[in-house]
């Protein structure tokens, strides 16, 4: 299928300016988007790979997927378990709704680049995404991954689309790119998600000086099996390995600053304590913050309501996944609640209740994410909508057909680089992989 990209390259050059400009950018996108890009999308999808197809995630793209308006699953890959089979007798469907007929059917390809389309969203355990993530950016591949195993390597962008798109840029600086067109992009770990979404708001008017947050975070963001129930029914786990350190690391990043080709991390202090509860979806976070004083007057409890209300940075772009109102207010004093709350905004808003004086810090609320839709599988919808909306979908320059010299070249790269940027996840930047983390 070819496609003509959304030409948005002004928006792009706007873009290096920096995130003082975020909101000019959103409103130049809108221009391409309405009369460029979406249109012509619309009536021709663009054909997107799963990695990890059959796991907790890779259902939920399938899921979130069926009559997406702009992307259609033409690829599916996991492991060699899975590989040649149906995808209907591969994966063991965990969804509430039924698996589409056209994708039961569908085989099972192995996770290589060749016959991959070029748009890949990525669901594998970390250390798997650490070696195979670069030889599909090397081969020409977008690939917008949920994995944590880039999200801290500097030239690769982690990104909320309403909190820090201009991150985006940050693609221009990976090798891939230049070489083939590939890149990588990340979405956060599913708690830190929900988190950053509510502080976004209150950091831009009042600024954030300190973070206390504690979790209680569903069984689902373990992936599938997951704890055993005899180790989480009538139990609490106060242990998610490697779960504080990303929050601690990623929130910092997220609310950073793009100068000069790199993320300043917001200089805030933020401590985090992260356990498993016997919840099926939804992470529940209690959260405890010292403002700074960019007001310049004591900060009121209207002023946090009206911060979260107002907070709309993607209205107008008209991206089908982006939450109408991505923080959510509730006023009830008993919520929010998973079971309640968690498919507010189709899964993809962040509730947020229970404002109060805190006698430590100065404010302290609840909120509440979808793990696996707006802490996985659909954050990295959205995030491949902004990139197809600033026309950087389309790599540039695309490599050679699979098996020429020139694509067996760009492998090698990936192979390369990928232990490259191997060493620096593992020298400080990174963190170490782990099965049930996210
Ligand atoms: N669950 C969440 O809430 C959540 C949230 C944010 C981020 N994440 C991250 O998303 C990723 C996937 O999580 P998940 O919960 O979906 O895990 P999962 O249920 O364990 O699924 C793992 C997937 O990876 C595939 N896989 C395993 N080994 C492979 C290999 N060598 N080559 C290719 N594919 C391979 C599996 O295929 P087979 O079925 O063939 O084994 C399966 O499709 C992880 O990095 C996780 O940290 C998860």
């Amino acid at each position: 299928m070819a496609f003509q990209a959304p030409s948005a390259r002004s928006v792009c050059a706007i873009l290096r300016l920096g995130e003082g400009f975020q909101g000019f950018v959103i409103a130049v996108a809108k221009h391409f988007l309405l009369y460029t890009g979406m249109f012509k999308a619309m009536r021709n999808r663009y054909p997107i790979g799963i990695l990890g197809a059959t796991g907790m995630v890779g259902q939920r793209y399938i899921q979130l997927l069926e009559e997406h308006p702009l992307f259609e699953i033409a690829w599916l890959a996991a492991s060699d378990r899975s590989s040649g089979k149906p995808y209907g007798e591969a994966a063991k469907w965990r969804l509430d709704t039924p698996l589409p007929e056209r994708i039961a059917r569908m085989t099972v390809s192995p996770a290589e680049p060749d016959g991959a389309p070029k748009a890949i969203f990525a669901s594998v355990d970390a250390a798997i995404a650490r070696e195979m993530e670069p030889k599909f950016a090397a081969a020409g591949c977008a690939v917008i991954s949920n994995s944590s195993a880039f999200r801290m390597a500097p030239n690769v962008p982690l990104v909320i689309p309403e909190v820090n798109a201009a991150h985006l840029h940050l693609i221009e600086e990976q090798p891939w790119r230049k070489e083939s067109g590939g890149y990588i992009v990340t979405n956060p770990n599913c708690s830190t998600i929900g988190l950053v979404m509510a502080l976004k708001p209150i950091e831009e008017r009042f600024g954030i000086e300190t973070i206390f947050v504690t979790t209680m975070q569903a069984v689902s963001g373990a992936g599938y099996p997951g704890v055993a129930s005899m180790d989480i029914l009538d139990n609490v786990v106060p242990f998610i390995g490697s779960e504080e350190e990303k929050m601690e690391a990623e929130t910092l990043k997220l609310l950073g600053e793009l100068k000069n080709q790199s993320v300043t991390p917001l200089p805030a202090r933020l401590t985090a304590h992260c356990n498993r509860v016997p919840v099926i979806d939804g992470h529940t976070e209690c959260v405890s913050i010292k403002l700074g004083n960019k007001l310049g007057r004591a900060v009121t409890r209207e002023d946090i309501l009206a911060a979260w209300a107002e907070f709309k940075p993607l209205a107008g772009l008209e991206l089908p996944f982006a939450p109408g109102q991505p923080v959510e207010w509730s006023a009830l004093n008993d919520r929010p609640q998973p079971r309640l709350d968690r498919n507010r905004g189709k899964g993809m808003a962040v509730t947020v209740g229970r404002l109060r004086p805190c006698n430590v810090l100065d404010w302290k609320f609840v909120l509440l994410s979808h793990n696996t839709v707006r802490g996985a599988a659909g954050a990295t919808i959205l995030n491949a909508e902004m990139l197809a909306s600033l026309g950087k979908l389309e790599p540039p320059a695309p490599p050679d057909r699979p098996g020429s010299l020139k694509h067996k070249r760009a492998v090698e790269i990936g192979d390369a680089v990928a232990a490259g940027i191997s060493a620096l996840v593992t020298g400080g930047v990174g963190f170490p992989g782990g099965t049930d983390v996210c």
